[in-house]
């Protein structure tokens, strides 16, 4: 869980913020009327979604920081505990629709779901490829997304200012080699997104999807290679700076807590290291 076991120091870079405390924000106006706002982060137990929690709690919302190492969420939730923030841990597998469903008939109230649980299996060239791999990246980044969307949706309607985030990738938009099952299945994440949006026009429920390129996290590369940390290691090799989790959970708080009115439809990501998938440079 990077955003919480990370040595202090390793937090802190010259010239730039302490992550660890990110500045509160100004309280919006439905704070002000007393009520309390639910955030229903994915994945929450590490990387993007552990440090997406963080930053909503510190935003006023009260997070519920699903995912399916128990004992991983729970501390998250007391790390936010400790620091003034409200959250709860819930076990979450996203592919279990009737636990989706459960979590869902469990909370009195929705108003933001991050849609972050996911990841890439395998980087086998279509000729090599595992059908299981392609089928687990489609049954956790594609219908794990529908299944709590699906779940989460009525209450994000009569929530009556609902949002909806999407955690894509920039494998939503362009192929590479060795990433055919992952390409596809954030291509799906993609689509759905953008037929989510349409299909909502009218209801006060906001879809934006976040598109990140190159993030450093802790779980991602290992999980992709299979436990292999030279071949995760590998990946960012001679990166100056990749994306942070960090990074990228202060780019969902931003987008969630624009006005209302305001949707960010879609944010793409990078370092500035990474100019395009294939184009990453890289210091010898
Ligand atoms: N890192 C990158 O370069 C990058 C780039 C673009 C997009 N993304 C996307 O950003 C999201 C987060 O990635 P990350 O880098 O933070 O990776 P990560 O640290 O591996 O996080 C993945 C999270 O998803 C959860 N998860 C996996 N399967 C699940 C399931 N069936 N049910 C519930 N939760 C599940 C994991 O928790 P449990 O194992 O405890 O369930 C974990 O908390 C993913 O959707 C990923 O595809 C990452």
């Amino acid at each position: 869980m990077p955003a919480l076991d990370r040595a202090p120091a390793d937090r802190r870079r010259i010239g730039r913020r302490d992550c660890r405390t990110p500045p509160r924000l100004p309280a919006p106006a439905w704070q002000n009327h007393g009520m309390h706002r639910v955030a229903v982060v994915t994945g929450a137990s590490s990387g993007i979604g552990a440090a997406t929690a963080i930053r909503l709690a510190a935003a006023g919302y009260h997070v519920i920081a699903a995912a399916r190492r128990a004992e991983r969420v729970e501390a998250l939730a007391a790390h936010i505990h400790a620091a003034g923030g409200a959250a709860e841990a819930r076990q979450l597998d996203v592919t279990d629709r009737a636990a989706v469903d459960a979590l869902a008939d469990s909370l009195d109230r929705c108003d933001v779901l991050i849609s972050n649980a996911g990841g890439a299996v395998g980087a086998d060239q279509i000729a090599d490829s595992r059908t299981e791999d392609w089928r687990a990246m489609y049954e956790v980044n594609v219908l794990g997304t529908l299944n709590v969307t699906k779940a989460l949706l009525p209450k994000l309607i009569s929530s009556a200012d609902g949002t909806v985030v999407v955690m894509s990738s920039t494998a939503g938009f362009v192929a590479y080699e060795g990433g055919g099952g992952y390409v596809a299945a954030k291509h799906g994440v993609h689509a759905l997104a953008a037929t989510l949006r349409l299909e909502l026009c009218g209801q006060p429920v906001r879809v934006i999807e976040i598109a990140p390129g190159m993030v450093k996290t802790a779980e991602f590369a290992i999980n992709r290679f299979r436990g292999d940390a030279d071949q995760a290691a590998a990946v960012y090799a001679g990166v100056a700076e990749p994306l942070t989790d960090e990074d990228i959970a202060d780019a969902v708080t931003w987008a969630v807590t624009r006005p209302s009115h305001v949707n960010v439809d879609l944010m793409v990501l990078r370092p500035r290291a990474q100019a395009a998938q294939h184009k990453v440079c890289r210091e010898q």
